[in-house]
């Protein structure tokens, strides 16, 4: 797909599910749900499920009869994931008060890089317990801190040059033994946690630095305080000052960009 037609008219959110969702987050989206290996007869939810390709993977993995419901804060984020799959039932809410009934229960929650956006994690992890019946079985997935990440490191580097430091939430979250002790403490046992590392691969270098850029930009006060096309157009400068950062990572002219998350499993009491 050409830049020019991505970028086209469309929501973050459309873009975020065509160019993010196929290289970037399904396949660690398929290694959460083998944590937590889905049988016939679980009710799966997924908590800030986005453009919900956890829950997608869940249906393709558990058939049409499977009772699986995705919530997620942002309704235009829940509009592309109602538009890619409507038989999933789609709930609109916080994960500190999940829309779900005090008589409805889950067997399997996951929640992939969505706890470290939360301000209130213990209220999270308290409603996740709430919801899963008793041995119910969870994982979560958080990107590692940038420190781990030095490709990620340099990529934002290139948008500090321009709009100084940036609070990157995406890896707020991301030391095993704070996520560990969030569950443990909020109730849970048998918590694990493990670091997974993968090569992303993605066809084109710029098309990644210039997503990152714009995610980046939007985390930072200066970038806040910007119109839409100042955004969208200092991405694209960043995107074509990013071209040492690609080389590095380009190998045999593939862009391949190795990523880490922690995933953390867990059972509830
Ligand atoms: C990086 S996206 C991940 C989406 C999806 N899980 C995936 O793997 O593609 C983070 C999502 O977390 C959601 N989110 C952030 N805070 C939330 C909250 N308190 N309750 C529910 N969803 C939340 C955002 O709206 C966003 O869709």
């Amino acid at each position: 797909m050409s830049e020019a037609h991505l970028f086209a008219a469309k929501s973050f959110p459309e873009i975020y599910e065509s160019a993010l969702v196929g290289p970037l987050f399904r396949p660690f989206a398929e290694v959460l749900l083998e944590r937590v290996a889905p049988r016939p007869g679980d009710r799966v939810i997924d908590v800030a499920c986005g453009t919900g390709i956890v829950a997608r993977v869940a249906r393709e993995r558990l058939g049409a009869d499977a009772h699986i419901v995705g919530v997620d804060l942002a309704p235009p984020m829940l509009a592309v994931a109602r538009s890619v799959d409507p038989s999933i039932d789609w709930r609109q809410g916080d994960a500190t008060a999940l829309p779900v009934s005090a008589d409805e229960r889950f067997t399997v929650l996951t929640c992939h890089q969505g706890l470290q956006f939360m301000p209130d994690k213990p209220a999270a992890v308290r409603e996740m317990r709430r919801v899963l019946d008793s041995g119910g079985r969870l994982a979560i997935a958080t990107w590692c801190s940038l420190a781990q990440l030095p490709e990620m490191q340099a990529f934002n580097a290139v948008v500090e040059r321009h709009l100084g430091p940036i609070v990157d939430s995406r890896h707020s979250f991301g030391e095993a033994e704070a996520l560990g002790a969030l569950l443990t403490e909020g109730g849970f046992r048998d918590v694990g946690v493990e670091q997974l590392t993968r090569d992303v691969q993605f066809a084109d270098g710029a098309l990644f630095a210039r997503l990152n850029a714009m995610a980046a930009i939007g985390m930072s006060e200066k970038g806040k305080a910007m119109s839409e096309a100042a955004r969208a157009e200092l991405a694209g400068q960043v995107a074509s000052e990013s071209q040492e950062v690609i080389a590095k990572a380009t190998k045999n002219g593939r862009f391949l960009l190795p990523l880490s998350t922690r995933v953390a499993v867990a059972h509830a009491p």
